[in-house]
């Protein structure tokens, strides 16, 4: 049997959709915010910045869209609730979800304190599984389909050059196995749930972690990637934007790797 064909371009359109985004306040989340609202989106951000990067506020009317901030402590139950109740308000329903609020923490496995480890996991595994029950659970209640992105990394692929990330490392490792747990769970709701793997992305994240270390060990981020660079926010935007729509819609429990091919080999140097 066959099909026929359609364009392809129509299936990247986001024009009049709704979609929820933790840690979009700043660096790889609000990347996703301005791309999302560049595909016609509207968008509720939450964030536990007391304000956003002053680029969130020119997008609403640049693009013609819906945008809310809301502060949130996505480890928090009753502040990651209430926002994502005030954001459904607003927009009235939801599409989907781009699940970035994390943390990182270099440091060596023998000095990391219980409650460093504990406010890792609460931040990158609890924040992303509850975020994404709250949407499933909306997405339900709509009677309606969805796509959720979580953010893994490349660290739940392999151990970085040069790092000591173990409670980080175990998170990430968790958060892509959510996803494929909630990619065939929620599938015959027609839920699709999907992750990103980044590596190393000039962000603020990496900028705190490569502050603290020697010029070699720093370097290892433009150096090792066989691409022979570090990434930008636009080498992981066309991949969620490709995650979210229609484009992607036999697409779930899957994992795109977007490290400069580390994940796969290092260029010695
Ligand atoms: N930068 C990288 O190289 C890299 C690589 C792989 C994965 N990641 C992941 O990508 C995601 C985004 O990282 P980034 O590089 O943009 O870092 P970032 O520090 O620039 O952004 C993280 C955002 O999450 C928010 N946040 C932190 N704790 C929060 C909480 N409890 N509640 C709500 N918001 C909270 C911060 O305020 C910030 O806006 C993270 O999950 C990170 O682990 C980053």
């Amino acid at each position: 049997m066959t099909t026929l064909l359609r364009d392809v371009r129509p299936l990247f359109e986001l024009k009049g959709r709704n979609y929820i985004i933790t840690g979009g306040g700043q660096g790889i989340g609000f990347a996703v915010v301005r791309a999302i609202a560049e595909y016609g989106g509207n968008l509720a951000v939450l964030d536990i910045r007391d304000k956003p990067v002053d680029e969130y506020n020119t997008l609403a009317a640049q693009y013609g869209v819906r945008t809310i901030y809301l502060k949130t402590d996505v480890s928090n139950e009753q502040s990651l609730t209430a926002s994502f109740n005030r954001a459904v308000e607003f927009l009235g329903s939801v599409h989907g979800a781009f699940t970035s609020a994390g943390i990182a923490i270099d440091k060596p496995f023998i000095e990391q304190t219980w409650a460093e480890a504990q406010r890792i996991q609460d931040i990158n595994v609890l924040g992303t599984f509850f975020t994404t029950q709250l949407v499933a659970r909306q997405l339900l209640k709509q009677g309606t389909s969805g796509s959720i992105v979580q953010v893994a990394s490349i660290t739940s692929h392999t151990v970085l050059p040069r790092h000591r990330m173990s409670a980080y490392n175990a998170s990430k490792g968790a958060v892509r196995m959510l996803t494929e747990a909630l990619g065939v769970e929620l599938a015959s709701d027609g839920i699709r749930v999907n992750s990103i793997s980044p590596g190393f992305i000039d962000s603020e994240q990496t900028r705190v972690v490569r502050d603290k270390k020697s010029p070699e060990d720093s370097a290892i981020m433009d150096t090792a990637p066989p691409l022979s660079r570090i990434g930008n926010f636009n080498d992981l935007t066309g991949a969620v934007i490709y995650l979210l729509s229609d484009a992607s819609a036999y697409t779930t429990g899957a994992d795109i790797a977007i490290t400069g091919g580390l994940h796969v080999g290092r260029i010695e140097s």
